[in-house]
């Protein structure tokens, strides 16, 4: 990449546990992968934001004066936000050329829209030559993502591509948003990566359509009890005031206040390298997430069900917001050629068309390197 001087890249994620709740205050169990945005970045010495990608022939110039202005940007709308939410918060932006290149894949539920976000803000910050405070780059992206790309999403993915460490798992406190390195080991297992290649549309309002339902169960459980967030129910308290909610609104609930200690149960599982608990878990989060949360879809369902049934499989279980996407599932290391072939074959018979396997490992979040 000539003359370019930096080379700056923030992760995709995956989800091991904790689904739709960092939006409720609860502590969700990601990681950064290996699939990632990688900004080729150098300073251009004008008023001027260039942006081009490996990929597309398009190229948008963006002004560092009007960086409000470029909302319905097709492609660099992200861009755009981060720049202007960035410029918002204090801080200089300066002429600079970008390029883009993506290797999480668009759509498949793990996070390409953040690695975009959070490898924009690391590059804002290195051209400017400002010192890079990654918590600060985890919420400007998902100020970014919740104005620009009208997902009122948690801090989750940003956070975990902005603060991802290669072999660990961040246990994140999404209330406090603060965070723990746990050692990702698997022993004789190994993450299985799959996406259902259902094309997923209409997230965005299906999503923002869970954020408001818990929120009302929470207006409604204050009334009883002095908590914040749903996440500080404890499944005690809602087995006795869970009757003042009904019909969807208890089932969003429920699977809010399950999922939490799911999440605890699930660290302590891979802290005493329990992995056979752990995959009980995810297999259970999923079952919520179907029958509760009602977000997975029959693509998702089928995907997790051939997994699950694979005897070396100990645990599946859609990852990310849902409705499309991907599965995670651990599987024994000795039969992860079988476990790939078999689920496929499976899921062709069942859905008509092919799921696709992503080889990916548990990698850094953001690395930023001099040319
Ligand atoms: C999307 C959102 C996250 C989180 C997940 C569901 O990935 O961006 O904030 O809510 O869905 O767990």
């Amino acid at each position: 990449m000539a003359d370019y001087t930096h080379k700056i890249s923030a992760a995709g994620r995956i989800n091991i546990i904790g689904e739709h709740i960092d939006y409720c205050g609860g502590k969700v169990f990601p990681a950064a992968l290996s699939l990632k945005n990688t900004v080729y970045a150098r300073r251009n010495g004008t008023d001027k934001i260039n942006i081009a990608w490996t990929d597309l022939p398009d190229k948008v110039t963006l002004e560092i004066d009007k960086l409000d202005s470029y909302r319905n940007e097709k492609y660099a709308k992200y861009q755009a936000g981060c720049a202007y939410l960035w410029q918002k918060a204090g801080h200089k932006v300066v002429g600079c050329d970008l390029l883009y290149d993506c290797t999480v894949p668009f759509g498949s539920g793990l996070s390409s829209s953040a690695a975009i976000e959070v490898s924009t803000l690391a590059a804002l910050a290195v051209m400017a030559e400002e010192e890079m405070d990654k918590k600060e780059i985890s919420i400007l992206a998902q100020s970014a993502e919740r104005e620009y790309a009208g997902v009122n999403c948690g801090i989750m993915d940003q956070y975990a591509s902005a603060n991802g460490k290669k072999d660990y798992a961040i246990l994140l406190d999404c209330k406090k948003i603060e965070h723990e390195l746990v050692p990702f080991s698997l022993g004789e297992y190994a993450l299985v990566i799959i996406n259902c290649n259902k094309p997923h549309n209409l997230v965005e309002s299906k999503y923002n359509e869970r954020r408001a339902e818990t929120e009302e169960a929470l207006a409604r459980l204050q009334t009883v009890l002095p908590v914040s967030c749903l996440a500080e129910v404890s499944p005690k308290d809602f087995a006795k005031y869970g009757h003042l909610l009904s019909g969807k609104v208890y089932d969003r609930a429920k699977h809010v206040v399950e999922e939490c200690d799911r999440v605890n149960q699930a660290v302590d599982a891979m802290k005493k390298g329990d992995i056979v608990r752990l995959g009980a878990l995810l297999n259970a989060s999923h079952k919520s997430l179907r029958e509760l949360y009602e977000v997975t879809g029959k693509e998702l369902d089928a995907l997790a069900a051939a997994a699950q049934k694979h005897p070396a499989c100990v645990g599946s279980r859609m990852t990310g917001a849902g409705f499309g996407g991907c599965t995670v599932s651990i599987v024994k290391k000795e039969a992860v050629e079988d476990f790939k072939e078999q689920v496929s074959k499976e899921y062709l018979k069942e859905i008509g068309y092919p799921c696709r396997v992503y080889e990916a490992e548990i990698a850094d979040g953001i690395i930023v390197e001099t040319l």
